[in-house]
Order: structure tokens, then sequence, then C-alpha cells
């Protein structure tokens, strides 16, 4: 593979059903980056990261199904990108026990999502502070690194609760090649989108599965229609003017509209629209965009033999580079043949 291009690598933990929130910050612009030819993107499945607050396997293995779908059926280009599942390769967890011997304990003991879980267990007056945390849990840096380093990836764009975990990646990657004395791993750089963290969802907090107030991305038309009435707005009548910066509503229209279609919507808010208009046209243009996409979803959720083969071939892709890393990176730390 060619090295001037920049390598893009992220992953999208498979525990739910992929909402309108995601596809504004991460999947379209991923989906677009996947259409750059400047851009080598590693995209995947991160289905050992699902197992860490999952642990219910029907539902793990159907947000697998669900989000691999969503991803093809939106126009991801699997011949530029390297579409793939973290368990089909091996090499990772691999690397991840390799990372663990020279990443400290303490690098992982400052971790947001450890530290929640401890502070939550504090305050709920735990005699043991690490109540209900796993090594999955506490160790999740160290494989999201592994993620990573293992394609020598410049950029991944991330959430902005994730900017963390890439800045321990960088830490990890230095220690690796400062004992080792080389250039084993290239240091990565998150990027953030500011449209990652702004979508808000049904009620006017961040658009999350953890709030349960999404919109999911192919929700069938009846249900989408619901969800779009059930958005929150104020009190104002028909005739008030409003202030689309302040609305939800206004702002999931945006995510998708054009600058033309924003700006027009923005006139028909000072001009007074009723709430019940402003909620049917938003409804009437996600439903005609969503359409397409939304059919090409179902037809592929029908032949998941396709989306497996697919699958397949990303992981043949990605491994044929990821057992050269390893085999380098074992002979590296005293691990190679002897002969
Ligand atoms: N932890 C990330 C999230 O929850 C998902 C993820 C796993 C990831 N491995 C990664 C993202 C590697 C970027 C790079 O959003």
């Amino acid at each position: 593979m060619s090295n001037a291009k920049t390598r893009v690598l992220t992953g999208i933990t498979t525990s739910g059903t992929p909402h309108l929130g995601n596809y504004v910050g991460a999947i379209k612009p991923a989906i677009e980056a996947s259409q750059d030819p400047n851009v080598e993107p590693f995209y995947f499945l991160a289905d050992y990261h699902a197992l860490i607050k999952c642990q219910d396997p029907k539902r793990v293995q159907q947000s697998r199904l669900e989000i691999a779908a969503t991803w093809l059926a939106l126009g991801l280009d699997t011949d530029n990108a390297v579409f793939y599942r973290q368990s089909d390769i091996p090499e990772i967890p691999e690397l991840m026990w390799m990372l663990s011997c020279v990443c400290a304990k303490g690098l992982m003991n400052r971790a947001h999502a450890y530290k929640a879980a401890v502070a939550d267990n504090e305050e709920a007056g735990n005699q043991d502070a690490d109540k209900g945390v796993t090594m999955g849990l506490f160790g999740y840096p160290v494989l999201m690194a592994a993620d990573i380093l293992m394609f020598n990836a410049h950029k991944v764009p991330v959430g902005r609760d994730q900017i963390q975990h890439i800045e321990m990646a960088r830490d990890i990657a230095g220690r690796f090649n400062h004992l080792y004395k080389g250039n084993y791993f290239v240091q990565p750089e998150a990027v953030v989108d500011e449209k990652t963290e702004v979508l808000k969802g049904l009620d006017g907090r961040k658009m999350s599965k953890s709030y349960d107030n999404t919109i999911p991305l192919f929700a069938p038309e009846k249900k989408l229609q619901k969800l779009v009435r059930k958005i929150k707005t104020n009190s104002l009548e028909p005739g008030e003017p409003k202030d689309p910066d302040t609305c939800t509503l206004f702002q999931i229209y945006a995510a998708f509209a054009n600058t033309e279609e924003a700006a027009a919507m923005r006139e028909q808010y000072a001009a007074g629209i009723g709430w019940g208009d402003a909620k049917n046209q938003v409804f009437d243009y996600l439903n005609t965009h969503l359409q397409a996409p939304r059919e090409r979803y179902s037809a592929l959720l029908e032949d998941p033999g396709h989306i497996e083969n697919v699958l397949q071939q990303g992981a043949e892709r990605a491994r044929e580079e990821a057992t050269r890393t390893i085999e380098a990176l074992r002979a590296a730390m005293g691990l190679g043949r002897f002969s």
C-alpha cells in the first residue's frame, strides 16, 4: 500500500442502533472521506469494545449487523476503505497484550471512563471503589491503542470524549518505541468534527443512546414521523417569531439541509411558522432524504451473507498488514522465530 496517503482510522462500538446523531457526527464525514483518493480509510466495527458495556449476545450480534448494513447502505466505498470487524483480526488482541506490558497502570487509572466508575462507587458509599469495574473497562484504552497503532493511523476521527484515549495511544506508542529502540509506531492524531457533539436529541440534551432520546437513522416512516413530532419545542404560538439557534428541531434539520435550505427555514422561523407545520416540514425532508438508503438498508439486512462477504474481504486486507506488523513486533520484543 502506498504511504503518501493519509491513513484515517476509526471504530464504531457495536452496542446499539445507529441514530441521526451518529450519522451527522461520524458516519457522514467518514463516508465522505472514503471517497477522497488522498485518504486511506480504515473503518471497523469495534465489537470487542462492545463486550465491555454489553453482555447481551443477541444485541451485540444485531448491532454489528445493523451498523455494517448502515455504512454500506449510505454508500461507503469499500474498494477504497478497508472495512472490517475488530474480532476478525486476532493480531489486535495480541498487540493489546504487548502494549499492556509497556503501559503504566497509573495511566489507566486516569482514564475518564474508569474514573467515572470509581466516582460513582464513592458517591454510592461502596466499600470497594472498583465495584463493577472489569479488566475490560479498565484496559479499554489499551485495546483502542492497539486498534490504532496496529495500522499506523495518522488521523483518528472521534468524539470529544475519546480525545483522551488518543493521547493515551500516543503515550503508549512513544513508550514502546523508546523501550524497543525503533520507530515501530506512528503517533496518531485525534480529529474532532465540530458537528460531532452538537446534535441534540428529542429532549434537547445531546442525542445519545445513554439518554434514550435518539431518532434511529432508519426508523420506518411512521415511527420517524412520531419521533419528529416528539422533539421538544417551546410554547410559542403560530405567528410568533421563533429562534432557530436554540431549537433542537431546527438543528436537526440544518444538519441535513444545505445552506440555502437552512436559510429558508430560518426565514420561516422569523416569520412565525407554527411548530406543527415546522415539524411536518422537517419530517418530510428527512423522510425524502432517508428513503433510498433506508430501502438499501432493509435489503442488506435481508442478505447477511453479502455483508459477511464484504467484511471478510476487509478482514483479509487488514490482516495482510496486521500479520506483517505483528511479526516485526514479536521479533522486536524477543518473541521471534528461532530460525
Ligand atoms: N471507543 C470508541 C468509541 O466508543 C470506539 C473505538 C474503538 C475507536 N476503537 C477505536 C475509535 C479506535 C477510534 C479508533 O467511540
